[in-house]
């Protein structure tokens, strides 16, 4: 029994789904390493209150090893496969990303098993010090991103994520690449927001002061680092040269469902990616329905009405929050 929502029974219309994958083996193609260094929240300057709002105390890490060779070796061809069908290319329009897949898992069942490894979600699990899973809403469960086309154009810009946690994974040969860099800064988001003068989630390409910049190197293709990304922010540079550079990032939730979740559904509802209004419902439906669950459990006769009504709020805010949002769209 899984830990996490299964993905939806359909497949948006645009995915292709690839033909001839080899079938994940987390034995043949994981190899999981802890990795050397982990910096906090409390170590980028978040304060006590900050924290308590958040699963885990974990902040970012350095890349350590996920995938071996043979698993290496999959994946990538898979990304390139997946490069004619990535998200750009099947009009759901150019945002902050250069070129980048989301719900990779609908193309390839590889990708899908390895973002559902048990073992993974464990590994990751330990390092982040709270229980994960792969996340509920597929399009971000499972994404890639590319170099774009055109160099001059930043990978990904300065930004926090919509989701919690997740993992950013080289694909490419990282001796190959000039530039494509991936950083944080060295200090709280709302610190790092104010100084490039922007509120959300999303990032402009300008830059911060280098000396709080921090880079993470990837030794190798099938090194990733893992991120509580919603609380760090972060870029990938623009490439000083033409090349390959790939990236697997699979996000996680944290569960059971009734756990407090850092999915920021409101800025997602945003995107135009296929399917999403529906996933972020699905996603939203199904952490509602386990805080009613334990709602059942803990309401007490003695309770006032204002108690009861304030509990009912609570189970339901996020998934009408998300409801309001997506009523907006609707003409
Ligand atoms: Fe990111």
């Amino acid at each position: 029994m899984s830990d996490t929502l299964s993905f939806p029974k359909q497949r948006p219309p645009e995915y292709i789904k690839l033909d001839g994958e080899p079938k994940f083996d987390a034995s043949k193609h994981l190899m999981l390493e802890k990795p050397d260094l982990i910096s906090s929240l409390a170590d980028l300057g978040y304060s006590t209150e900050d924290i308590k709002n958040c699963p885990s105390d974990f902040g970012v890490s350095s890349a350590f090893r996920i995938l071996s060779d043979e698993g290496v070796s999959a994946m990538r061809d898979i990304c390139l496969k997946m490069y004619a069908n990535r998200n750009i290319s099947v009009g759901t329009g150019v945002n902050r990303l250069g070129s980048y897949i989301r719900g990779a898992g609908y193309r390839s069942q590889f990708i899908k098993d390895f973002c559902d490894s048990a073992e993974l979600s464990k590994h990751l699990s330990e390092i982040a010090n709270v229980k994960l899973a792969r996340h509920s809403v597929p399009a971000v469960a499972c994404g890639v991103n590319y170099a774009p086309e055109d160099i001059r154009r930043a990978v990904d810009s300065w930004h926090t994520d919509s989701v919690a946690f997740d993992i950013v994974m080289m694909m490419s040969d990282p001796s190959q690449i000039e530039g494509g860099e991936f950083q944080y800064f060295r200090g709280t988001k709302m610190e790092g927001q104010a100084l490039l003068g922007i509120d959300g989630e999303e990032g402009i390409d300008t830059e911060l002061p280098a000396e709080r910049i921090k880079t993470i190197p990837f030794p190798a293709p099938g090194y990733g680092f893992m991120q509580q990304g919603n609380m760090i922010f972060h870029r990938a540079c623009r490439l000083k040269k033409k090349a390959e550079r790939m990236t697997v990032i699979p996000s996680f939730v944290v569960v059971p469902p009734k756990a407090a979740d850092g999915t920021n559904s409101i800025n997602m509802a945003g995107w135009d990616d296929p399917g999403l209004a529906a996933e972020l419902t699905r996603h939203e439906a199904w952490r509602a329905a386990a805080r009613l669950e334990e709602l059942v459990g803990d309401v007490s006769l003695h309770d006032s009405r204002k108690r009861l009504v304030d509990e009912v709020d609570k189970a339901l805010a996020p998934l009408l929050a998300l409801r309001d949002r997506l009523a907006k769209d609707i003409n």
